[in-house]
């Protein structure tokens, strides 16, 4: 049988659903053709908040495409202003597009109609300042105060707010880009950036291994480089270089421990960019260029894990890609269990279980709150934006999972298993029911009877926590809890704890796991003693202040107005506001606060606070 007969017995036996889009966040009819390199030709422009100029994109149809020309994408707020298409001879020719109506969460589809299949598409527009994945900071809202700054954050569906694409996971493509910048600022992308490129304000990159449209990035402004290793390195603003390189000089250390484990690092250099304090997440695992935040730039490396996990999507997420949001557990459960074992490997069992039992504590508190539907590995977005359905459930239920798979088969079978996992699937896109059937092909029947199918379907499919969880026990936590219960019965006094030698984590813990029926008194003796109010450390003061909150300590108002002002991370942020919106005076507070916060906050920060305070 020909290649084409096949296709089309295929395509009757199995109706549309055999070649179907699955992805419900993508206007983009991908099961016909999809785009296999986008080149972008962008110039930065400051004042009008917009990235102006061509975005080509060069199509790949699919044999079962037949009759079908048109081409359909993505965008939101996009100015778009003229479109070419380049015939299979080389012609261009203008051609007809309509943008349908802006959708809240999908934006606007973009119908373009050449009447043939183009080989390739020229869109000229502009981004506006609505753009929900860009952040523009003005010179006074950076730290040198000299230089404006602007980033992009794609994931989960932001793409479409600067680039006319096929925003879904499920497609990848190389892409090239020129940007221009004004002559003083440097530009840098997910790409092979090349630390000693001339600053005038033209760069060219070229990205030559395939990626979904969620991990193309952009950031633009004072930035200078530091080496940290031959092959690692930090983009950031001169006020944060040195510092950041310190912190994470552990970096090189942690690639060489997850090559080990799961085999090559196939992306060429790895660099770390430190953006302004408003980024909205602690890190973003743009492709060879990690976006993150400055506020784990704590002085004492005691925050970077944070660089495990995005070091580690360069395995889960990045190389094996989830093919939908409701497949992000894939990611992120993946993604969270790798950083663990960085975690462990780098800096020993201890601190990888002060780490895990943080997480599950942190998890469990969630699932208080979240309804059943929402802790399903697997979730149903019900057509919500899937940024309003994130939470801790694909990250730390999905690396429960994977620690209970290799509790139950045992590091020698598990560890090659998840290896050969990232090796067959590398540079591919799939869903939950195709990672089901590979884990029961290659471990569940390869070892039978240490674990079900049907125990991975409860996992997978059904909410909570199942029986047989595994439950991280930390002996140095349990210390701490002893003492923290003699302090507070009074059988201790606190110059008696051995809190200088505690850890960032034992902080926390014992933060965390204070009783609310704590008195000021004590909460004043414990701030007497150890300045917690005044912490430099982000996720300590946000421990502190979470339990001020919730216990009425006032000493913290002034800190925490400061802390709400300079921070946009929305992991930091939102339980406080949550924490204060709970009360009438927490609530005026919280507003006063939010209207001087607000202007400095990425979008998506802002419409988060905005929904709370409302
Ligand atoms: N990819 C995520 C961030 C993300 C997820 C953005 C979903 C948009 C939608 C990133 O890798 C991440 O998980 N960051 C965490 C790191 C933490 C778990 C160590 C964060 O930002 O806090
Ligand atoms: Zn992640």
């Amino acid at each position: 049988m020909s290649v084409r007969l096949l296709c089309l017995s295929a395509a009757l036996l199995y109706g549309n659903s055999a070649f179907a889009a699955t992805d419900a966040y993508t206007y983009a009819n991908y099961d016909a053709v999809k785009v296999s390199h986008l080149h972008l030709d962008l110039a930065v422009n400051f004042t009008q908040k917009s990235l102006t100029g061509f975005a080509d994109l060069k199509l790949n149809w699919q044999q079962q495409a037949t009759g079908q020309n048109d081409v359909y994408l993505d965008t939101r707020d996009l100015l778009i202003e003229r479109i070419y298409a380049k015939r299979a001879d080389g012609q261009w020719q203008k051609v007809p597009f309509s943008l349908s109506q802006r959708d809240a969460v999908l934006g606007s589809k973009l119908s373009v109609s050449p009447g043939f299949q183009a080989d390739t598409l020229r869109i000229y527009y502009s981004s506006t300042e609505q753009a929900s994945g860009l952040q523009w900071l003005t010179p006074e809202q950076t730290a040198g105060k000299t230089t404006p700054f602007m980033f992009s954050q794609n994931q989960a569906i932001h793409a479409r707010s600067w680039i006319p694409i096929q925003d879904t996971p499920a497609v990848r493509m190389t892409y090239s880009a020129r940007i221009q910048t004004p002559d003083n600022l440097l530009s840098v992308m997910s790409a092979p950036n090349d630390p000693a490129t001339a600053r005038d304000g033209d760069y060219q990159f070229y990205m030559p291994q395939a990626i979904p449209a969620y991990l193309i990035a952009i950031a633009a402004g004072d930035l200078q480089f530091k080496a940290m290793s031959e092959q690692t390195g930090v983009y950031a603003e001169p006020y944060i270089l040195q510092a950041s390189a310190e912190e994470f000089a552990s970096t090189q250390a942690m690639i060489d421990a997850t090559e080990q484990l799961y085999g090559d690092y196939r992306w060429g250099r790895y660099d770390l960019l430190i953006l302004p304090p408003s980024f909205p997440f602690g890190g973003m695992e743009n492709p060879v260029l990690s976006f993150i935040t400055p506020t784990v730039v704590a002085g004492d490396g005691s925050l970077v894990n944070l660089i495990a996990h995005e070091l580690a999507h360069s395995w889960s997420g990045n190389l094996v890609t989830n093919a939908s949001w409701r497949d992000l557990w894939l990611n992120e459960g993946f993604t969270s269990y790798v950083e663990n074992r960085i975690m462990e490997q780098v800096f020993g069992t201890d601190r990888a279980v002060m780490e895990q039992a943080l997480s599950v504590q942190g998890l469990k508190d969630e699932l208080t709150e979240l309804s059943a539907n929402d802790s399903i590995l697997h979730i149903d977005l019900q057509g919500r934006d899937p940024d309003d359905a994130f939470s801790g459930v694909p990250y730390t239920k999905g690396q429960l999972f994977l620690m209970y798979l290799e509790q139950k088969f045992g590091r020698d079978k598990f560890d090659p298993f998840v290896k050969q996992y990232f090796d067959d699937h590398a540079f591919q896109s799939l869903d939950t029911a195709a990672f089901i059937n590979y884990l029961d092909r290659q471990l569940l029947q390869k070892y039978p009877g240490i674990v079900s199918l049907d125990e991975v379907n409860r996992w997978i499919y059904q909410p909570g926590l199942p029986e047989g969880t595994p439950q991280p026990q930390s002996d140095a936590f349990n210390q701490v809890q002893q003492q923290a219960s003699s302090w507070l019965s009074g059988a201790a006094t606190l110059d008696s704890l051995p809190t200088s030698n505690w850890t960032v984590h034992e902080w926390l813990y014992f933060i965390n796991n204070l009783p609310l029926s704590i008195t000021p008194e004590q909460l004043a003796e414990l701030d007497a003693g150890f300045n917690l109010t005044q912490s430099t450390n982000s996720e300590i003061a946000h421990a502190w202040y979470l339990l001020a909150l919730k216990t009425g300590y006032q000493e913290i108002a002034a800190p925490l107005e400061q802390y709400l002002i300079n921070i946009g991370r929305r992991k930091l942020i939102i339980p406080l506001y949550k924490q204060l919106a709970s009360t009438p005076e927490g609530l005026a507070f919280a507003r006063a606060v939010y209207e001087k916060a607000r202007p400095g906050y990425h979008p998506l920060a802002q419409g988060s606070v905005d929904a709370l305070l409302r």
